[in-house]
């Protein structure tokens, strides 16, 4: 495509959607909040997760008993799923989840069956086969957030929705503020899920990995490896703490990151705490560790190219 038919085509698309988001909508006003109802939570002392001395006693108000809270990324150099239009964003990594551990590090799962929504869970949780979490977004009008998702929280092997299901059952369930009791008496079935999915987003965004990493001149390079060392340094002047580092290929191949946090106030809006990870690096500590870099038609560009052009 040349530079001129590309500013035509750009122009005709951008035209298309904002037609197609009029038609679809009523309008601005017509998206509904889903936050959780809190208000109780004023007359509560309000603490650090895992640091309150005092018992907890309104777990809507603090992640209870997983207040260990990690944000946690992959990086993948392919999806599996490219026939599919399923693309890794270019100079980003991918969300994998926000999970919330035991102060101690131990950890609980699928924890209210009632909305288990993974397709494809372990043995003993039953299956789900009803409509993709991604429909739930769409009845909340929340194209915007599916948008964001289906750029940044990107799976492999598996397509997204699915893989969205699965870190909301396995995981939210889990996380005492997204508590079906914690929306109050108007509480609208799968506004929790929704809900989770902003605050995973929120959570994402302040820890721009790539961002990070780029800026001290570490980049994806399929001829040069980085040492443990590095990678960590880097991410702990930035973000206050440690954070896990997770390696295949017998720790010389990098593939996860997980941030560990307390998080004071709730997780859909509290301050996240940077802490040192509680589980050990699966990277190795003398070998050279590799940074690949994608294959080139497994990722896309996601932020506006129209500006760039015009
Ligand atoms: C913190 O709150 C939780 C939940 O109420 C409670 O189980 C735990 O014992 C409390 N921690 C301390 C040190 O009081
Ligand atoms: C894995 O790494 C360890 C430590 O670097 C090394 O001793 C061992 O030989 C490696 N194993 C393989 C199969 O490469
Ligand atoms: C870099 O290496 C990885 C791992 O072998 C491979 O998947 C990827 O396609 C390579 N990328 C480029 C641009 O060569």
């Amino acid at each position: 495509m040349s530079f001129r038919s590309a500013i035509t085509f750009l122009a005709a698309a951008t035209a298309a959607t904002a037609a197609g988001v009029a038609s679809k909508h009523k309008g601005y006003s017509s998206v509904p909040n889903t936050f959780p109802s809190i208000a109780a939570c004023a007359t509560e002392p309000s603490v650090f997760s895992c640091e309150n001395t005092t018992a907890i006693q309104n777990t809507c108000c603090s992640p209870t008993p997983g207040g260990l809270v990690l944000q946690t990324q992959f990086w993948d150099t392919y999806t599996g799923y490219e026939s599919q239009g399923q693309l890794l964003p270019h100079n980003s990594w991918t969300i994998h989840g926000l999970w919330p551990d035991n102060c101690d590090g131990s950890f609980a799962q699928y924890c209210d069956l009632n909305r288990q929504y993974d397709p494809f869970p372990p043995k003993g949780v039953p299956a789900y086969s009803g409509p993709g979490v991604d429909t739930f977004l769409t009845a909340f009008g929340r194209d915007d957030l599916l948008d964001y998702m289906d750029k940044y929280w990107v799976s492999q092997g598996e397509t997204n929705a699915g893989f969205w299901a699965h870190e909301f059952s396995k995981h939210a369930t889990c996380t005492s503020t997204f508590d079906v009791a914690c929306y109050g008496p108007d509480y609208q079935e799968h506004q929790d899920v929704v809900d989770f999915f902003n605050a995973v987003i929120r959570a994402f965004k302040q820890f721009p990995t790539f961002d990070i990493l780029a800026s001290a001149g570490i980049v994806p390079s399929n001829t040069s490896t980085y040492t443990l060392s590095e990678l960590q340094n880097t991410l702990q002047k930035q973000t206050g703490g440690i954070p896990y580092l997770g390696c295949g290929n017998n720790g010389t191949v990098l593939q996860e990151v997980w941030y560990f946090n307390h998080v004071y106030g709730t997780e859909q809006f509290g301050r996240f705490k940077a802490l040192d990870s509680t589980s050990p690096t699966t990277c190795s500590s003398t070998a050279g560790i590799w940074y690949y870099e994608r294959t080139p038609t497994s990722e896309r560009e996601v932020r506006d190219l129209d500006l760039i052009l015009w």
